[in-house]
């Protein structure tokens, strides 16, 4: 089974509901970051590799065809700051090569 990218948002109901699914939860906000690895290890789970790094250039890491899921959750808009987006051409590119 192919892997789970969760980008903006990791939701460990999410996490605990698909144990048999390897997830990969790219966050770039400390806080954020340190209350889920509390949470996973609360609630025991182990299912999710968390990367503290920017979801526009993590994807370069990753071979083709190996995600079988992207989820993108509510990012910032950041209507005065477009450079800040995460989504963009590059980014669906990105995705469709990882995702194909
Ligand atoms: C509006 S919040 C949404 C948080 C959560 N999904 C919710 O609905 O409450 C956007 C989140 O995306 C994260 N984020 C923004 N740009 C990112 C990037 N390039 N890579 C990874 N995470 C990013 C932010 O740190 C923030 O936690």
């Amino acid at each position: 089974m192919k892997s789970v990218l969760e980008v903006a948002g990791i939701y460990c109901i999410k996490l605990k509901k698909n144990p048999h699914i390897q997830f990969i939860g790219l966050e770039i906000h400390k806080p954020s970051i340190e209350q889920v690895l509390k949470q996973c290890e609360l609630q025991k789970i182990e299912n999710i590799l968390v990367v503290d790094y920017d979801a526009r250039l993590f994807m370069e890491f990753l071979p083709s065809n190996v995600v079988g899921r992207i989820f993108v959750h509510f990012p910032v808009p950041w209507d005065k700051k477009p450079h800040r987006r995460v989504f963009s051409a590059a980014f669906i590119e990105e995705a469709l090569r990882v995702y194909m």
